[in-house]
């Protein structure tokens, strides 16, 4: 539970969300879970019903099929951390406006600067156009969608952070599409892969 008003959420990223809208409307802020030291950073666009009353990251109907998702390719909550772009729940789950994006964007840099990932999984189109834009909010209209881009890994420079990107469909997508699930499986082998690389390099140095 991550209680909006704990004093753990006394920090200048968190601070430019205090008396918004999503804020003032939501029950809790949700931060992430899994292992924050491990490579591998999803990232998700933003907490839904479930995950706004628990204050944890993909626990509702997509979370449990992300957990499925994941135990079929034998990696747990240990090999990776899940994140959001957005820390509140929007109403209704509507579409995050590009102005809040922009309020909740320094604490998810601040969380990968913290984590310094090697890998990070997208989530679907939002998720995935956030980074192909490098976190502008104006240039994510002009990327490519998830649809042309699952699967393919791209590095690309992050706030002066390397980052291995690799697009993924977004779970709640797999729920409704069941045709999707080869697809899943097949980019999460590449996902796979990058984890053997880069645990690898750690042995190296
Ligand atoms: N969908 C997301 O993108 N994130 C969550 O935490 C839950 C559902």
């Amino acid at each position: 539970m991550s209680n909006k008003n704990s004093p753990e959420f006394d920090f200048p990223e968190a601070n430019l969300l205090k008396g918004t809208e999503l804020f003032n409307n939501c029950t809790n802020i949700v931060v992430g879970k899994g292992n924050p030291n491990s490579d591998i950073l999803f990232v998700g666009e933003a907490p839904g019903k479930n995950e706004d009353l628990q204050g944890l990251a993909f626990v509702g109907v997509a979370g449990k099929n992300l957990d499925k998702l994941l135990e079929r390719v034998g990696l747990s909550l240990n090999d990776v951390y899940i994140a959001n772009i957005l820390k509140c729940r929007p109403p209704e789950n509507r579409d995050p406006l590009p102005e809040e994006i922009e309020i909740h964007k320094p604490w998810l840099i601040k969380q990968i600067k913290e984590m310094k990932p090697k890998v990070v999984c997208s989530l679907g189109n939002y998720a995935t156009k956030f980074f192909l834009a490098k976190g502008e909010v104006k240039d994510m209209a002009n990327q490519q969608g998830i649809t042309t881009l699952h699967g393919k890994v791209r590095e690309i420079d992050f706030d002066g952070l390397k980052i291995k990107l690799i697009p993924l469909f977004h779970p709640a997508a797999i729920i409704y599409n069941q045709r999707l699930l080869p697809l899943w499986e097949a980019d999460m082998e590449i996902v796979k892969e990058e984890i053997r690389k880069s645990k690898e390099q750690k042995k190296l140095f």
